[in-house]
């Protein structure tokens, strides 16, 4: 956890003034993986790791925000927008900020001082924490109300137009909406959602971070994006009502797939049947079988791995291993792949002893260290007051 206190007195040595907090937590994706953009059904959970922006306003149009971890410092003008992709941290800090302007959102400058405890590249969702914390730090101290939902979007538009990440819905939304002890099945068409109870007294949700970030990340990512709508105009010849991966069934998919060419066949395969996974495993976890999302998950990897093709040897030995493991219930990669993390459900009982076997075969396989957390799922982005 950020300590709040250490954070305002670095704000008040730094801007002379007193600062308002405000946090993000990261996320972790239960099931439903690369569905939501393809207006899917996805179920993450938000983690007991956060980013916290400092903020007070300003009399002019100037943002100044400070990377503490980093020690960086930068500053832009919300009238004379800055250059978009300039592979910087500011890319999200700015381009929150103009998105959030461009729905109408009149912000006034501000000064800024952000920190995190969400390691970066792990998979568990560090930008989307900094757009949010950032994003209802601004709103707030400029005397904006901004609706959760449309904070969301703004995050995932600084992605697309500021950073040239072609993400999905999923992590800006579970950071800005997630609650205490839930996990949320996000209909990613709609953005409606539903709170699914996540009871972690038996059993404990644990993320083993491989330390590994492929190169290949982003631009796959963009390519599987291609390869689903590929899939989706040449599956319209038959089925001409359907508008998305979502309006497919695995009967339909079953029936059709010899007109798609591979890879799409697998991709498409991997998004029907990952929807089917996720709204199962949403059922399950309602009547608290952890088993049952434990087996989805399971089958929710092979399938990443298999047919959409985004694992790599890292989290694979990792969920290998968990494979093995008497207590895991279940295990896959989450995010978007390439590297990041893998999410594991593990009997409370047996959390030590998998964080051992975790972190000696991991390293004995691959020469590397693997970093293990539980977490309980906690709130969405808020306010912090004291
Ligand atoms: C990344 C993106 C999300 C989602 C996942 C894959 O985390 O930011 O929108 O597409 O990958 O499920």
């Amino acid at each position: 956890m950020i300590d709040a206190d250490a954070l305002r007195e670095t704000f008040r040595s730094r801007y002379g003034r007193e600062a308002r907090l405000f946090r993000a937590p990261g996320r972790v994706n239960l099931i439903g993986e690369h569905t939501d953009y393809n207006d899917g059904f996805v179920l993450p959970m938000a983690i007991d790791r956060e980013t916290v922006a400092a903020a007070a306003p300003r009399a002019d149009r100037r943002v100044r925000v400070c990377a503490l971890d980093l020690g960086e410092e930068a500053e832009f003008d919300l009238d004379r927008p800055g250059a978009p992709r300039r592979g910087r941290w500011l890319d999200y800090v700015e381009g929150v900020a103009q998105s959030l302007a461009g729905r109408g959102v009149r912000l006034g400058g501000a000064d800024l001082a952000v920190t995190s405890s969400v390691p970066p590249g792990s998979g568990l969702s560090s930008s989307a924490a900094l757009e949010i914390s950032v994003g209802l730090a601004l709103a707030t101290v400029s005397d904006k109300e901004v609706p959760r939902v449309e904070l969301a979007l703004a995050g995932q538009e600084a992605e697309h137009v500021w950073v040239g990440a072609m993400v999905g819905i999923m992590d800006q939304f579970v950071s800005a909406l997630a609650e205490r002890g839930h996990a949320l099945l996000i209909d990613c068409r709609s953005l409606a959602y539903s709170l699914v109870p996540l009871d972690t007294s038996e059993t404990a949700v644990v993320v083993c971070d491989t330390n590994v970030r492929h190169e290949l990340a982003s631009s796959e990512y963009n390519a599987r994006r291609a390869e689903c709508e590929r899939g989706v105009e040449i599956l319209r010849g038959v089925l001409p009502k359907i508008a998305a991966l979502r309006d497919v069934s695995v009967g339909e998919l079953e029936r059709y797939e010899t007109l798609l060419p591979e890879p799409v066949r697998r991709r498409c395969r991997h998004v029907v049947n990952e929807n089917e996974r996720t709204l199962a495993a949403a059922a399950a976890l309602r009547r608290r079988d952890l088993w049952e999302v434990g087996r989805l998950m399971d089958r929710s990897h092979r399938s990443l791995r298999d047919d959409y093709e985004v694992s790599c040897h890292e989290l694979d030995v990792l969920v290998e291993i968990a494979g093995n493991f008497g207590g895991a219930m279940g295990a896959r990669m989450t995010g978007g792949g390439f590297g990041g993390s893998t999410v594991n459900l593990v009997r409370r009982d047996a959390v030590d002893e998998f964080r051992e076997t975790v972190s000696s075969e991991y390293n004995r396989a691959t020469g590397r260290r693997a970093s293990v957390l539980v977490s309980e799922p906690g709130d969405g982005a808020g306010e912090i007051l004291d």
